[in-house]
């Protein structure tokens, strides 16, 4: 079964897809992003990324170019070319091709770009035993509730947490942990569910606020508000929400085990009613 894009309007196989040398997201990483999961051959959650993707423009500038019924088309139509039940569809938005210069075009067009491609699902084997996580400074700028494709600070801290043998990179400004290079956090402190609140260091995950959402509905008391470092080494059980991630335990940060070292009640209560969420 194939990868599939949608470039500006024609879909084609992934392989064929191309976007210009001018293009201001290859020239300055000026465009957004969205990536979305399927499950049993459904968009999960479509409205909640559309919306964040509009977030996203607005903040930005940029022209969603499509009504949101018709994205829904698009990303609904690139999904069953694809054939795959369990994909992972990313949309990308860039400020389109001009010639270079920082200011913004007077006439270029937006590039939409949509590719899905076959979802691998994590290991069943760091499920089960947890992931392990190293801090790092924060090194991104004052608006990362917008889902820039910018994501150096991202991917360099990734790197080395995986150099280093970890999952995850957690970033970390002025003491407090923020979230993930690519998800969110949350911890078990006192026997209450804490996760840094919304603001302009941390992408508001959708995945968070599902997890947010099934804690409620299991009458578990959820607060938002910054944890510190020390708080996050102390806490009985540490979590990431992502939407590859989905909700995965962390049994180490910075080496140091979280709790007993295993993943802890709530965290598995919590995955186990995001799966039945995902049921149709
Ligand atoms: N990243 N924080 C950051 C910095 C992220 O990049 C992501 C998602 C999240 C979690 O958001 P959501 O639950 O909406 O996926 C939080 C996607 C998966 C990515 O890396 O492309």
């Amino acid at each position: 079964m194939p990868n599939i894009a949608f470039v500006n309007g024609r879909f084609m196989p992934l392989a064929q897809a191309r976007v210009s040398v001018e293009d201001r997201g290859f020239q300055f990483g000026d465009g957004i992003y969205e990536l979305i999961r399927s499950y049993g051959g459904r968009v999960f959650h479509i409205e909640d990324h559309l919306r964040r993707l509009e977030q996203s423009a607005e903040a930005l500038g940029l022209s969603m170019v499509y009504s949101k019924s018709r994205w829904k088309a698009i990303l609904e139509k690139v999904h069953a070319r694809s054939g795959y039940p369990d994909a992972k569809i990313y949309i990308q938005v860039t400020r389109g091709a001009a010639p270079r210069d920082h200011s913004f075009p007077k006439k270029a067009r937006p590039s939409v770009i949509v590719t899905v491609r076959k979802m691998t699902p994590l290991s069943p084997e760091l499920r089960e035993k947890g992931a392990s996580v190293l801090t790092v400074p924060d090194l991104r700028w004052g608006r990362c509730d917008i889902k820039s494709i910018n994501l150096l600070p991202n991917i360099m801290a990734r790197q080395k947490a995986r150099s280093a043998g970890a999952f995850e990179a957690l970033f970390v400004r002025d003491g407090l942990v923020l979230e993930g290079a690519g998800s969110n956090v949350f911890a078990v402190i006192q026997g209450r569910i804490v996760t840094p609140p919304n603001g302009p260091f941390i992408l508001p995950g959708i995945t968070r606020d599902l997890a947010i959402a099934l804690a409620r509905e299991a009458r578990d008391p959820v607060i938002e508000k910054g944890i510190t470092l020390e708080e996050l080494l102390g806490a009985e059980e540490v979590f990431l929400t992502g939407t590859t991630t989905e909700i995965l335990p962390v049994v180490q940060v910075d080496r140091k085990p979280i709790g007993d070292g295993r993943p802890g009640k709530t965290t598995r209560r919590l995955y186990q009613q995001f799966l039945q969420s995902i049921r149709p």
